[in-house]
């Protein structure tokens, strides 16, 4: 995930966790030099939508700490859910065994696919999950007689982690460049962002046509094309409209490439749909999900496929199977998390309440979006971004970092990737809350450009 740096204020310097943790740990997506300069955060505990320091002062967490929280810091019934399930099982492996919560966690899921994708295969943290959906599409294509169908296909902009294989199908150069000679090729194409202008007029159709051109020359050789669905997170929240994804799907089925949907960042609601892709009314051949799906408290992914690919790799010979594994694959607490997370769906009608709440806090952002420097007010579920205007390019360099410091001094979590400034908070958002974020980005946006 893009970081700022962790830029932070003076004032929530904590000298003995700080320096204690420059000293011993090395923080992820961080020059640590910056931090000569900038203090960290050092964090006592979480509640609801809020994060406290160690002074008591408390923040908002407007992006769900790294887009994984759904509902709440501390909330009592994932605790509760997690409490039982460490008496029973903390852990066991997978290979040769199983357990409840994996079981009943890989029905539920399956069913939210109409059983489409009935079949879950589980790591820890996102990139690992795409790896397993690159390597099992490769693997699928040498089960069924094209070992030569080995290419990958990704967006412009794409991001899907920080591993090797994920790597070489992300487009974000800041994360890939130094990597560069390490990575595989991949063929990158137009992003469909609504942003755009295009000659054709129709941005969807015009990233389709350059989808299909490839898969006309080169399908022979494509394993499969992997996209973030309805919005790409990490280069700027770049979103764009359902239709593409239904076009994609009719290309990869006509030339026989796999669809990969990662919904690391954009599964579990995010979007307005459980899942992404049902906007689409599609189902892609994989789908990875991560992040939100433990309600944001343990590290737990998954591929989802379809039983033609699972049956591909059925077999008496032991080198047609997936022998891919990591040593916490289908953790039961982490499992436990995500059915405790689901239920939460359940039982709340997650999905419903959001519209009520996206459009609340829609309302209350007007005065951002009128901002005459704010530029491509966007919202796709319970995600909201704008661009906002730089004439000056040094003052666009630095407009993340301050934008990030100034909020925390008005009590909110914000990382603005570039000049993009998006807000991903959890689904527990109550009326004062949203006022309090929605005038807060006001102020802040105010603050930083005048
Ligand atoms: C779309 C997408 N894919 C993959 C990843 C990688 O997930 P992780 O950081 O858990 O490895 C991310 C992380 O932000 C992501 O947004």
């Amino acid at each position: 995930m893009p970081a700022n740096g962790g830029n932070v204020s003076s004032e929530t310097f904590q000298p003995d966790w700080v320096h204690r943790s420059l000293q011993s740990v090395w923080h992820p997506c961080t020059q640590m030099q910056h931090h000569e300069h900038i203090p960290l955060v050092s964090l006592a505990r979480g509640q609801g939508a809020w994060l406290f320091d160690h002074e008591g002062r408390r923040l908002l967490d407007a992006v769900s700490s790294w887009w994984v929280n759904l509902f709440g810091h501390a909330n009592p019934r994932i605790n509760h859910a997690l409490k039982q399930q460490l008496d029973q099982l903390e852990h066991a492996m997978l290979a040769g065994f199983t357990h409840e919560p994996v079981v009943l966690l890989s029905e539920r899921l399956g069913a939210l696919t109409g059983n489409h994708l009935g079949h879950c295969f589980y790591a820890s943290d996102g990139a690992s999950a795409v790896e397993i959906a690159l390597k099992m599409s490769f693997h699928f294509w040498r089960n069924s007689g094209h070992p030569e169908k080995c290419e990958f296909v990704c967006l412009r902009g794409s991001y899907h982690g920080e591993t090797l294989g994920a790597l070489a199908v992300t487009d974000v150069a800041l994360f890939r460049d130094a990597y560069g000679p390490l990575l595989g090729q991949a063929h990158v194409v137009m992003s469909p962002d609504a942003r755009q202008n295009v000659p054709e007029g129709n941005v969807v159709q015009a990233a389709l046509n350059e989808v299909e051109a490839l898969f006309q020359q080169r399908a022979d050789r494509i394993a499969s094309i992997i996209v973030e669905p309805l919005v790409q997170c990490a280069t700027g929240m770049a979103m764009y409209e359902p239709s593409y994804l239904a076009g994609l799907r009719k290309l990869c089925d006509r030339y026989h490439v796999h669809l990969i949907a990662d919904e690391i960042a954009v599964g579990c609601g995010r979007t307005g749909t459980f899942f992404a892709c049902e906007q689409a009314e599609i189902w892609p051949d994989y789908i990875c999900l991560s992040k939100g799906i433990s309600g944001g408290y343990l590290p737990l992914s998954l591929v989802m496929t379809t039983n033609e690919i699972y049956s591909a790799f059925y077999s008496d010979e032991l080198t047609r199977g997936f022998l891919h594994s990591h040593s916490y694959t289908g953790n039961p607490l982490a499992c436990r998390a995500a059915l405790a997370t689901l239920d939460i769906f359940e039982q709340d009608n997650v999905l419903q309440g959001n519209l009520v709440k996206a459009d609340q806090l829609s309302q209350a952002l007007a005065p951002v979006k009128a901002h005459p420097r704010v530029k491509h007010f966007r919202r796709q579920g319970m995600i909201w971004a704008f661009d906002v205007e730089f004439n000056d390019p040094v003052a666009a360099s630095q407009f993340s970092r301050q934008f990030f410091s100034v909020a925390l001094l008005n009590g909110l979590l914000i990382r603005p990737i570039g000049t993009t400034v998006y807000l991903m908070p959890p689904y527990i958002l109550s009326d004062t809350e949203i006022a309090f974020l929605a005038n807060g980005v006001h102020a802040v946006l105010h603050q930083v450009l005048s």
